[in-house]
């Protein structure tokens, strides 16, 4: 009976050195050769990476020097990349604030540049909140210049209604399609003086909106970033219908391309076949499971 009992520990023993190396042998699978997986806890796949050897082109650099992960020259932090188009990132909050006696108390335009990235127009909303309060987005779509404001006021925190944003303390719109370039300006009326008690800032964000859920209290402050998503995909070398054939092929063995957009042909991303998983980018990433 111990016998078999000791047997049985040294088999599982055994198997589980093995599950540990395969899952070792999964997660080496994520970035080429060489190449640092991770940065603060940020995991780094393929074609994203920390150096030029090791991300596909300069769009997927994640600079990890002051170990923070920021997206390749932006200071947008990043806070996790999914291979099939999403990345997940805190934004600077652009903010207005005064002082009591109406005097500006700290001011922050935020600005970025995604290059060939957009702002997800389906997962996030542009976001003012104030109770004095304007802010401007612009940007670019393609060669087109864009820009819009959102207007908000309310004369008493009492009249805010909690997880409703409908230009009393908070205002949305939505965020068009392939945005980027974006910058945005927050500004106030009347310096906030009629409602300083409870709102000295006008503060305007793009926003993830299944993160965000107004309460009366973003009008005292909210925190310095909020998160966003971001749709990334691959640009390179031809489309997904050329990128399916041998040459210019970016997708890996056993990988093949689909269009996140079907309007939208010069981007593309890459999935494993059926029966496999792991880096559909790296040339052996899929693996039989
Ligand atoms: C990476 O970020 C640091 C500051 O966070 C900056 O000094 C450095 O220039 C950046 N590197 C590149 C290549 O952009
Ligand atoms: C990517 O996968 C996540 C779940 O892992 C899902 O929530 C998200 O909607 C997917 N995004 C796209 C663009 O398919
Ligand atoms: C307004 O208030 C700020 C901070 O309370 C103070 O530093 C500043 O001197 C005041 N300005 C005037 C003109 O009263
Ligand atoms: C409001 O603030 C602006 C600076 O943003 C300043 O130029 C202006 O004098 C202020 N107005 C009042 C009434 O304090
Ligand atoms: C807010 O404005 C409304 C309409 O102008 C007014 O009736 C109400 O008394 C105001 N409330 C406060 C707290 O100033
Ligand atoms: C937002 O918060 C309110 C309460 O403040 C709650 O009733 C509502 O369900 C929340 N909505 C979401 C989407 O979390
Ligand atoms: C971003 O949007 C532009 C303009 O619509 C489009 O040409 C480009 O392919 C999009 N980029 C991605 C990664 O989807
Ligand atoms: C702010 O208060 C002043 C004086 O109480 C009033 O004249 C003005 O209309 C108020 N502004 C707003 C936007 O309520
Ligand atoms: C809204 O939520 C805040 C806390 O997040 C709470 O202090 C406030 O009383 C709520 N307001 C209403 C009108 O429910
Ligand atoms: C508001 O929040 C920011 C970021 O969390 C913080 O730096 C700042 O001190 C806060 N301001 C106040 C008045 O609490
Ligand atoms: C993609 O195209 C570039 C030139 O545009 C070429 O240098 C590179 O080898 C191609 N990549 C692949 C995997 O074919
Ligand atoms: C593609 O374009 C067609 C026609 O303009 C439109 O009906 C459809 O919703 C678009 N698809 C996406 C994913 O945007």
């Amino acid at each position: 009976m111990a016998a078999f009992r000791r047997m049985t520990f040294r088999f599982i023993v055994v198997e589980m050195v093995l599950l540990a190396l395969a899952s070792a042998e999964r997660a080496a699978t994520q970035v080429k050769r060489g190449c640092q997986s991770e940065c603060e806890g940020v995991q780094i796949p393929y074609p994203f990476g920390t150096t030029p050897n090791c991300y596909l082109s300069e769009h997927f650099f994640i600079n990890c020097s002051s170990s923070t992960a920021f997206l390749s020259h932006s200071n947008i932090r990043v806070t996790n990349i999914i291979l099939n188009g999403s990345l997940h990132v805190m934004k600077l909050v652009a903010r207005d604030c005064y002082n009591k006696n109406g005097t500006q108390a700290s001011y922050l335009t935020t600005e970025f540049s995604l290059s060939t990235f957009n702002i997800s127009n389906t997962r996030n909303k542009f976001t003012v909140i104030g109770c004095d309060s304007l802010a401007y987005i612009r940007g670019h779509i393609g060669d087109r210049y864009y820009k819009a404001g959102c207007m908000s006021f309310c004369n008493s925190s009492q009249y805010i209604q909690n997880g409703s944003c409908i230009g009393a303390g908070c205002c949305q719109l939505e965020i068009p399609k392939g945005l980027s370039d974006v910058r945005i300006r927050a500004h106030s009326f009347e310096n906030h003086t009629n409602v300083s008690d409870f709102n000295p800032c006008t503060f305007a964000s793009v926003v993830e909106q299944s993160q965000f859920n107004f309460s009366s209290s973003y009008l005292l402050n909210v925190s310095e970033r909020l998160p966003m998503v971001i749709d990334w995909a691959i640009t390179r070398n031809g489309t997904c219908k050329e990128a399916n054939n041998s040459s210019g092929h970016i997708c890996g063995e056993n990988a093949s391309c689909y269009k996140p957009d079907e309007n939208d042909t010069s981007v593309y991303l890459c999935r494993c076949k059926e029966g496999y998983d792991g880096n559909p980018y790296l040339p052996h990433g899929c693996q039989g499971i």
